[in-house]
């Protein structure tokens, strides 16, 4: 039966079987890839519940900043519908909301995979230089979602993140009411984002990953020990090295899901706003323009960049420098001129670097969300300055951030790394 199903199908659209083999069944994948490669196929997994859950929420959800009683919006109140009376419809939110935040989870850790292992240089800067346009695109995908529910943090959110676009000199006021669609976040913004978000960047995320995949699978996957495995086949023309990815890592690949849903589920389950990490207290509030919410800061997932903006004395740089900040990061494979791939061969001073990198991005993470705020008094006494200890802080990870890339630069560009030397074949080879 199966037999004449796939016989019927491969008459008429004979190439899909090829592409099946070339993308699974006959795509060779180096044999020894470790934990750090168990989120790419995460992150896929991610995108897929995001658009499933999206696509039921958006059957209750009603994108109107139109009052309906009191200072509450329509917008507000379906989600708030969602959540008491529609069947399942906490979970599926829930699911949602979730799925945000463990997006970055995953997509920070699979980018951090990605410069341990010099994933991004020669022959991959066009898969890291793709990873990094899903990054930009996935930021706005989760921006714009944070507003649709039209809660406090949305609206002042909104107003804060579009008013930087009011630095740019000159035509900075035009654009930011030209993207509001008003003279502050309102009805329009609120319309505009929710197509967006629905409609128009999922489908660039999906068009963007499709490609991401196939600019992988023609020059082929990286693994922990940076060696190319194509360098070394047996007559057949298949990699020594490598395995099938289907079933081998299809296989795998199902393990890292087990386990990462069942964090999931705790989450959603159990903890499902994360002490405010994930849903914040503000955001239970309805939107409401005399009201300024006591601290404004975005999800934990932009506090690093927005702390770059919070650091910088003023508007104009602040903003420059948070686009650098992000920027750098698809020069990388540009910067980093080393031959040597992974850091298990790499020099010292790329691996102290490389920590003190995540470390200041997890300092900046840290004063963007102002945990340090409540840090200080506790070290220092309650009489302690915050704003200047939280800025001295803040600059030294700051300093660290941009400082990585100054220093790769240099290091690799100038030749002073001494690295070890790279083995022929994969170390787990026998
Ligand atoms: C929606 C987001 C993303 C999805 C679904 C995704 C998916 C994948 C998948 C399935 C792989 C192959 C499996 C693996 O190596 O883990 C991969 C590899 C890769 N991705 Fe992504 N990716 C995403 C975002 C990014 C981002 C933001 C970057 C970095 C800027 C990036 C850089 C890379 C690199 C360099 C590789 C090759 C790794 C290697 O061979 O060692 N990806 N991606």
């Amino acid at each position: 039966m199966s037999g004449a199903i796939s016989r019927w199908i491969n008459e008429r659209a004979p190439s899909l079987v090829p592409m099946y083999r070339k993308h699974l069944s006959e795509y060779y994948a180096p044999k020894n890839f470790n934990v750090m490669y168990y989120f790419g196929s995460l992150a896929m997994l991610v995108l897929v519940n995001q658009i499933l859950t999206g696509i039921f929420l958006a059957m209750f959800y009603k994108p109107s900043a139109l009052e309906v009683f009191h200072g509450t919006s329509e917008a507000f109140a379906s989600v708030y519908y969602i959540m008491r009376d529609v069947n399942w419809g906490w979970l599926i939110r829930y699911m949602h909301t979730t799925g945000a935040s463990m997006f970055f989870v995953v997509v920070y850790l699979h980018m951090f995979r990605g410069l341990m292992y010099g994933s991004f240089k020669k022959p991959r800067e066009l898969v890291w230089i793709l990873g990094m346009l899903i990054f930009l695109a996935l930021m706005a995908e989760a921006f714009m979602g944070y507003v649709l529910p039209w809660g406090n943090m949305s609206f002042w959110g909104a107003k804060v993140i579009i008013s930087l676009f009011g630095a740019i000199p000159y035509v900075g006021e035009t654009l930011v009411h030209w993207i509001m669609g008003d003279f502050s976040p309102a009805d329009a913004t609120l319309n505009r984002f929710f197509s967006l978000h629905v409609v128009a960047l999922p489908m660039v995320l999906l068009l963007l990953v499709v490609l991401h995949l196939a600019a992988l699978h023609e020059v082929g996957s990286n693994n922990p020990d940076g060696v190319e495995i194509k360098k070394h086949k047996n007559e057949r023309g298949i990699p020594l090295d490598g395995i099938p990815f289907h079933p081998y890592y299809t296989v795998k690949d199902l393990f890292g899901v087990g386990v990462f849903l069942m964090v999931c589920a705790f989450i959603i389950f159990y903890a499902p706003t994360m002490g405010g990490w994930f849903l914040e207290h503000d955001n239970y509030i309805p939107a409401n323009h005399l009201v300024t919410p006591a601290a404004i800061r975005p999800v934990w997932y932009f506090t690093p960049f927005y702390a770059i903006l919070l650091m910088i004395p003023f508007k104009l740089p602040g903003v420059l420098a948070m686009f650098v900040g992000i920027f750098l990061l698809f020069l990388t494979p540009w910067i980093d001129r080393g031959a040597v791939k992974s850091i298990r061969y790499r020099g010292m001073g790329f691996k102290v670097a490389l920590g003190l990198f995540a470390i200041s991005f997890i300092g900046l993470g840290l004063v963007g969300a102002e945990v340090i705020n409540e840090v200080v008094p506790q070290i220092f006494g309650p009489a302690a300055d915050v704003t200047f200890w939280r800025n001295v802080f803040g600059r030294i990870m700051l300093a660290i951030y941009f400082g990585f890339f100054v220093f790769l630069w240099i290091y690799t560009y100038f030749g002073l790394e001494k690295t070890k030397p790279v083995p022929e074949r994969v170390t787990t080879h026998d």
